[in-house]
């Protein structure tokens, strides 16, 4: 068994036991046998790790847990008690516990008073330093220690991370800007700060994928060209990650993904904006956009690398997959791979925008459906699947109207259980209709009574219906 998956075991195990201890030591005393059996299985469940390790973290953040740095997955048949360990870790003011190999020779006598403290500690007045004074008092309990968590601090961990992130996508689309302005007033333009920009996407895609496709969704009418275009960077990164691509190769997809519909510039405000159906001679104009993107790469003041690097995939961005779109090629040859993820990006984030000539944008589950209904016409067969699989069925940002009359607004998609019960925030509006944030809920709770889920998907709108932008519940 791999590192991972022993860890992801380990700490599954572990937070069930510690489970089972919280709850059984209120209702047994300490001699019974089963409540020493609970403490002495603890004990072994953890054995493996101090073959290795000095100490176990197990922390909380964001509604998740952690063994030490090892996201614990939510699975159908650990949700409610995951949920419940969860508000056990809230209701202490508790961010984690950090356990030392010293807990091996502790007595099943000491393990189990130690979680008699940890359950009293609720409705002490300040929980958490109750508890710190309780265990520092006593020699006894050396080998674990109390990670402080004050409920703000970790909302204002949280809080900075989006900032940052908004920061990051504000300043690529200022750079972008500028970049275009300069390129269509024939002003020399160099790479530096957009090569910047997508490392910075790069490095928050390590550290949180969820905040990058949550930024994904920011969309904005007026200024559609350049939001698209960073929208498009973000998920052929996504996807580029997904697909395992080196570090060169996804700093080179990304810039691509940014540059692609550079050539729009050229384009007249009154065709790319125009309500109607276009003519003939209009259309035409639309299709020269992915050359007029080459020409402006070609412009930049940057090495000749960069440019034969940058230049193919916005080229080809339009051109589908059996080669049907355009430019018309006489020579068939087929789309390079980055050309081909782009090419996926770019539609999805084009279906889920609202334009002139289409008011009402598809709901991101039902633009997903509608590629699939031209999978290996338009889009390569295996991306494609790979980017639903990334994205889930209900992607980030997808509103849903639920069978309790309620709103949810996904904000994450299960990676390894039912893929179709995503986690939302339930969204509650005021007399005016203005929406907040209400609590945030898994479709796969059950309802332990009747064993039946407890909410249900009705069906997907799109937010604008409702006059919402996702990524202001999301970010
Ligand atoms: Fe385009
Ligand atoms: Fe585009």
């Amino acid at each position: 068994m791999d590192l991972e998956k022993q860890k992801t075991l380990l700490g599954e195990n572990f937070l069930r036991l510690l489970y089972r201890l919280v709850q059984s030591v209120k209702i047994h005393q300490d001699n019974n046998q089963l409540l020493l059996d609970c403490a002495k299985e603890f004990n072994e469940v953890l054995a493996p790790w101090w073959v290795h390790e000095r100490s176990l973290m197990i922390s909380m953040s964001r509604d998740r847990f952690y063994l030490e740095e090892e996201k614990l997955p939510y699975r159908r048949d650990n949700l409610s008690l995951v949920q419940e360990m969860l508000d056990y870790f809230k209701n202490r003011k508790l961010r984690g516990l950090r356990f030392f190999a010293a807990i091996k020779d502790a007595s099943y006598d000491n393990i189990l008073s130690f979680i008699r403290i940890l359950n009293k500690a609720e409705g002490q007045e300040d929980p958490i330093d109750w508890l710190v004074m309780q265990l520092s008092k006593r020699k006894e309990f050396s080998w674990i220690q109390i990670e402080k968590g004050e409920e703000t601090d970790l909302q204002e961990h949280d809080l900075e991370r989006k900032e940052l992130a908004l920061k990051g996508y504000f300043n690529a689309l200022t750079s972008l800007k500028e970049l275009t302005d300069k390129l269509g007033s024939q002003k020399k333009v160099g790479v530096r700060k957009i090569k910047r920009i997508i490392q910075d996407m790069m490095d928050m895609h390590t550290e949180d994928k969820p905040i990058l496709l949550s930024l994904s969704t920011i969309r904005d009418y007026h200024d559609y060209t350049y939001t698209h275009s960073v929208n498009v960077a973000l998920l052929s990164l996504c996807l580029g990650k997904q697909i395992g691509l080196s570090k060169m190769s996804l700093r080179k997809l990304g810039i691509c993904g940014l540059l692609h519909d550079l050539g729009k510039l050229d384009i007249p405000l009154d065709i790319l904006n125009k309500p109607g159906r276009l003519s003939d001679e209009e259309f035409e104009e639309i299709e020269k956009h992915p050359l007029r993107s080459v020409k402006y790469i070609i412009q930049l003041n940057a090495s000749n690398d960069f440019k034969v690097e940058s230049f193919l995939p916005p080229f080809e961005h339009h051109l589908k997959f059996n080669l049907s779109g355009y430019p018309r090629l006489n020579r068939k040859k087929s789309q390079s791979l980055f050309g081909r993820i782009i090419t996926i990006a770019d539609v999805f984030d084009a279906l889920t925008s609202a334009r002139v000539y289409r008011p009402a944008p598809f709901s991101p589950d039902r633009a997903l459906e509608t590629m699939l209904e031209k999978i290996g016409e338009d889009y390569d067969p295996i991306l494609l699947k790979l980017f639903i699989n990334m994205l889930g069925i209900y992607p980030v940002g997808t509103l849903l109207k639920l069978d309790t009359d309620e709103l949810g607004l996904v904000i994450e998609s299960p990676e390894d259980s039912d893929k179709a019960r995503p986690r939302v925030v339930l969204l509650l509006s005021d007399d005016q209709g203005r929406f907040r944030k209400g609590k945030t809920v898994s479709l796969e709770e059950l309802d332990t009574q009747k064993g039946s889920y407890l909410r249900n998907i009705k069906k997907s709108i799109h937010p604008s219906a409702y006059g919402i932008q996702s990524a202001e519940f999301l970010l």
